[in-house]
């Protein structure tokens, strides 16, 4: 598509005020409707059978294509390898991934990633696999390396996504969900689910169990390190766990009064011990508190910011055109 330049004849010459003008329309639009409603297409998985799913899945294995539809692989590029796995993530919408911000923190600049969607196996992508370059990276501004807290971003892409039976949205919590035993949880990711295991080339899942804060925050556990904003998961064993290619990656429960899947952490980070040691669960940032982070975010993109920025281009050369004349 061509940038949306007015045509001449349609532009009258604009009065001295309508840069600021245009600008505050555009800031008001940007602020009204915004919200992509997930509620109404998102969290389902059209080729599985969520009925058979009745029996615990025990350990990590392969995961069919099409089984976790908004699970993306983030892969960045540099000249000796070309593009590699780095990071998971989720499609929230047809035109933006929800990852974690420690994934992209080195390399801030979006011409540095691409997106692949709809992929099994890493190394060999067909249809119905996409690939996207990136747009846009939104890295939460108060992302603390050390305490780890605020370990989100957003990648906003180049294309929109089509949906199908491969591609999917996930839901995002609207306030925290309570997770009883009717919620199978699963986590699913490129890392190393199993103790030992290799970083893997087919992507796995796994099912998991949440740890409520006050036992994640044991002194034995991970005595009070834990924030409220971040779920721990994964089993007391710590067999099953998020590993290394994993970050970023989506955390899922299950809500068979919906029957929808609810992502409600992102694969953030575990104890420097090790991926499987016990009572070190794999910590995720939890969605539900960052609702109206990414809403107001999404909502920048929503509003079409290619045009904007085309906008933003034309109304800053107007700007000082204005200035030279008077
Ligand atoms: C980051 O977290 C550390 C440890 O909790 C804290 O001491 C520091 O002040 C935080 N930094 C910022 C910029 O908030
Ligand atoms: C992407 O989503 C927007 C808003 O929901 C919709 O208008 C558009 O048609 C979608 N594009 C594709 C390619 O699905
Ligand atoms: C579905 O169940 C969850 C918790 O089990 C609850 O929080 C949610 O409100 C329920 N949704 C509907 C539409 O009933």
């Amino acid at each position: 598509m061509r940038p949306p330049f007015l045509p001449a004849a349609a532009a009258p010459p604009p009065p001295a005020s309508t840069p600021l003008a245009l600008l505050l329309l555009l800031f008001c639009k940007v602020l009204a409707p915004l919200i992509p409603g997930p509620e109404d297409e998102c969290g389902t998985r059209p080729l599985m059978d969520e009925k058979v799913t009745e029996t615990r899945i025990v350990g990590g294995h392969d995961a069919q294509l099409g089984a976790w539809p908004w699970q993306i692989s983030l892969q960045a590029f540099d000249f000796s390898m070309g593009y590699h796995h780095i990071c998971g993530g989720s499609l929230i919408n047809n035109n933006t991934v929800l990852t974690a911000a420690h994934c992209v923190m080195e390399r801030l600049d979006p011409y540095f990633w691409r997106v692949v969607i709809a992929v099994k196996n890493l190394y060999r992508h067909k249809p119905p696999t996409v690939v996207s370059r990136i747009r846009s990276i939104i890295m939460h501004s108060n992302f603390n390396r050390s305490s780890l807290e605020n370990d989100i971003a957003l990648l906003r892409l180049m294309s929109y996504i089509p949906y199908n039976d491969y591609i999917q949205p996930a839901c995002l919590p609207k306030a925290s969900l309570a997770v009883t035993d009717e919620n199978p949880c699963y986590i699913s990711g490129w890392g190393a689910i199993i103790l030992g295991g290799l970083h893997k080339h087919i992507l796995q899942e796994a099912q998991v169990d949440i740890f409520p804060l006050d036992i994640c925050n044991q002194a034995d556990w991970y005595a009070g390190f834990i924030t409220q904003n971040m779920v721990c998961a994964g089993t007391e064993s710590g067999i099953i766990g998020g590993c290394q290619g994993d970050s970023g990656g989506p955390l899922m429960c299950y809500f068979p009064n919906v029957t929808k899947y609810y992502v409600l952490g992102v694969t953030s980070f575990v104890s420097s011990e090790g991926c499987s040691t016990p009572k070190r669960p794999t910590v995720y940032i939890g969605t539900a508190n960052y609702r109206d982070w990414i809403e107001s975010h999404l909502a920048i993109n929503k509003n079409n910011a290619a045009s904007i920025s085309y906008l933003f281009i034309f109304l800053t050369v107007e700007w000082v055109a204005l200035h030279l004349v008077v």
